[in-house]
């Protein structure tokens, strides 16, 4: 219970990757081989994802947390196209392009997200070729895709830029896609931060906002980006922005503020950093 309270299960799994892999790139996989991004509590049992139902709540969770790709990001504008769903998790975007239409690669670090996406996959009945590849060194040939979806996945990665040139190598010329990663001029990463800072004490521990941070967020490396941050770094690939701005999940940003002032915050200060791009 203590535990619980002053330290948290990603700080424990970020301690058992370093105990167990020397490098960078090995301990993000094994932080992600052992917490699966699934949407089931990050501090339950058993976390796997394995039947339809599992695979429905899943979707469930991520649409109802994400008002974005709920309402706003149109799912058929891939049909018949070649994409690739980059840090594919379990697979929940993966389907849900295929079912529109598109022709999917679904990739994945882990051997367990590609093993949860293959049967994601096969229960949906829908063909989607699934690969285990590295974002920073990505197993497809020059020119594959006509476009490319990452969800909350190259801040995860040790070198983010080198993923980026991944993505535009992986890409066609003039082919397009969207990132979303964590924002660093964002309520949540302020609010967020001073609350363990200042309410749970760690600042007379010696951490600061920029290392509290491992307490409460997700995986091994989570790097936050700045929208200028993020559009030099696409760009530093040839990817050039086209649209960039912030989102949340559903709840208020902050309580007690007026429906039209929530948009708004969520709009240029929310924790999910969004740039749409395209190769030149
Ligand atoms: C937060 S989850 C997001 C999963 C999925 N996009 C979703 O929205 O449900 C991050 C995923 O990125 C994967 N990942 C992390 N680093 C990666 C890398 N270097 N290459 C490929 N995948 C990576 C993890 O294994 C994990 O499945």
């Amino acid at each position: 219970m203590i535990k619980k309270r002053f330290n948290s299960v990603f700080i424990d799994a970020r301690n058992t990757s370093r105990e167990k892999a020397s490098n960078g790139n090995a301990r993000n996989r094994l932080w992600w081989e052992h917490m699966p991004m699934t949407y089931k509590n990050w501090e339950g049992e058993n976390r796997q994802l394995d039947s339809i139902d599992d695979f429905n709540y899943a979707e469930e969770v991520l649409f109802s947390n994400s008002p974005y790709l709920r309402k706003q990001y149109d799912f058929s504008a891939y049909a018949n196209k070649k994409v690739l769903d980059l840090g594919c998790g379990s697979g929940v975007l993966s389907v849900v392009l295929a079912k529109n239409g598109a022709d999917v690669t679904a990739a994945d670090l882990t051997e367990n997200a590609t093993k949860m996406t293959k049967r994601n996959a096969e229960l949906q009945q829908l063909n989607i070729k699934v690969v285990r590849t590295d974002a920073e060194n990505l197993a497809f040939a020059n020119n594959s895709f006509d476009y490319v979806l990452s969800w909350g996945v190259l801040h995860h990665t040790e070198n983010t830029e080198q993923a980026f040139n991944e993505v535009s190598r992986a890409l066609k010329p003039n082919g397009t896609g969207l990132v979303m990663v964590y924002h660093k001029s964002s309520i949540f990463y302020y609010v967020k931060g001073l609350i363990w800072l200042l309410l749970k004490g760690k600042v007379f521990k010696g951490y600061s906002l920029k290392t509290v941070i491992d307490f409460y967020v997700d995986g091994y490396f989570h790097r936050h980006f700045t929208k200028q941050e993020l559009t030099e770094s696409l760009s530093q690939a040839n990817l050039i922005t086209q649209n960039v701005f912030t989102t949340q999940q559903e709840q208020k940003i902050l309580p007690f503020i007026p429906k039209r002032l929530d948009l708004y915050l969520k709009y240029h200060f929310g924790w999910y950093l969004i740039s749409t791009f395209k190769k030149c």
